[in-house]
């Protein structure tokens, strides 16, 4: 199994100066990128550079930066709403999702395309895709990928799928939106030369399965890419022990185990990759701070992001799952999560969220 090492080149071995470095050149340098198929070591070794900044006086959630996110042009009779909690959830598969897909949410996923994008070096994909013609991305979410591929690749068919019609009604020409259900049987007509899912460890009761599908719809030599989080938070040391944020983690992923969806199986995309029949699985390892704490402008910068989206999605993540799978009340639900809001603008907390990206080939044989 290849390592890719995303290091070469670099002749600092200064944690900050990797992470400042890295903004400035792209994955080359990367600071936080680091590649390989070997696991834990590999995750573990991309922690080098989160480095506990002492002089950082920033306050608020954004430290002063602005993060924007467009204005989608969307529709609302295209929405199928169902009601609950004072938030809304698809309509079609209802109950099988449990996050929102209200405006709320959609601006979260908004601000999470381009944290990916930042995290990337505004790349799309990693995997070595050369002239692609038919594209997928499951779980589109806004659509914010499909679309930007779509303009990137204008010769490509990209289709976007997704249980919610939350997506633009004004896309490029060469992307497709459609209301389908990744966990149901696969029936397009065409092979994809690229299968790609983002953000989806919350999405499926049997991950192994859908991957199953991605295969048999790749043509020999297709790649299937998957970029996420992994769960639950952890911290550099114990600032997170103890804490509501921690509570909040361990209490969530296990209303949802207990409503049959694990949250964890993001951690175990090589081996499932593999087990499906894909070579050359390469995994990335990079991270995400809870706020600004660590050193390094390119750390501070995703510290903010992911702030910010936290801050957003703390009651998209649980209030479903709490009160369907942990008995909570809304309002239950509405304390802890203002309890959990002190620590994430916490810098005291040095917490932060594994990000994986694993892809891999149909072999050609
Ligand atoms: C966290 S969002 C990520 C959206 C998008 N991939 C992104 O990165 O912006 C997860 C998306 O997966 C969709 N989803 C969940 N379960 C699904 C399923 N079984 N089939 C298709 N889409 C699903 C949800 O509706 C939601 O839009």
């Amino acid at each position: 199994m290849a390592i890719e090492d995303h290091q070469k080149g670099e002749s600092s071995t200064s944690a900050e100066s990797r992470g400042d470095h890295a903004m400035a050149d792209g994955p080359a340098n990367a600071g936080s990128l680091f590649s390989g198929t070997s696991g834990s070591s590999v995750e573990e070794s991309a922690l080098q550079h989160l480095n506990i900044d002492y002089t950082d006086d920033h306050d608020s959630a954004m430290g002063g930066m602005t993060v924007q996110t467009s204005t989608m042009s969307v529709d609302s009779s295209i929405y199928n709403y169902v009601h609950e909690n004072g938030r809304t959830y698809h309509k079609y598969k209802e109950g099988k999702y449990m996050l929102p897909n209200d405006a709320l949410e959609i601006d979260r996923l908004e601000l999470q395309h381009q944290l990916w994008l930042i995290t990337l070096y505004d790349e799309l994909t990693l995997a070595q895709v050369k002239n692609p013609q038919n594209v997928l991305d499951i779980g589109t979410g806004t659509g914010g990928w499909a679309i930007e591929f779509a303009n990137r690749f204008p010769s490509a068919v990209v289709i976007g799928s997704d249980l919610s019609p939350i997506q633009p009604k004004y896309v490029p020409p060469n992307c497709h939106f459609e209301i389908d259900d990744a966990e149901d049987e696969w029936t397009y007509s065409q092979k994809f030369d690229l299968i790609h899912g983002r953000a989806l460890v919350t999405c499926f009761k049997d991950p192994a399965a859908v991957i199953a599908s991605a295969f048999n719809s790749l043509v020999p030599g297709g790649y299937l890419e998957l970029q996420d989080v992994i769960l639950p938070m952890r911290a550099i040391d114990d600032t997170l022990t103890g804490t509501a944020l921690e509570h909040w983690l361990t209490i969530t992923i296990d209303a949802a185990a207990m409503l049959g969806r694990s949250w964890k199986h993001s951690g175990d995309y090589v081996r499932l990759l593999e087990e499906a029949g894909f070579v050359d699985v390469v995994e990335n390892h990079f991270q995400w701070p809870m706020s600004t704490w660590p050193k390094g402008e390119r750390m501070k910068v995703l510290g903010r992001y992911w702030q910010e989206d936290m801050l957003r999605g703390l009651e998209s993540l649980s209030m479903a799952v709490l009160t369907r799978g942990a008995g909570f009340t809304k309002e239950k639900v509405l304390e802890l999560t203002a309890e959990v809001r002190k620590d994430v603008v916490n810098k005291n907390i040095h917490a932060y969220i594994p990000v994986v990206v694993v892809y891999g080939r149909k072999p050609t044989e």
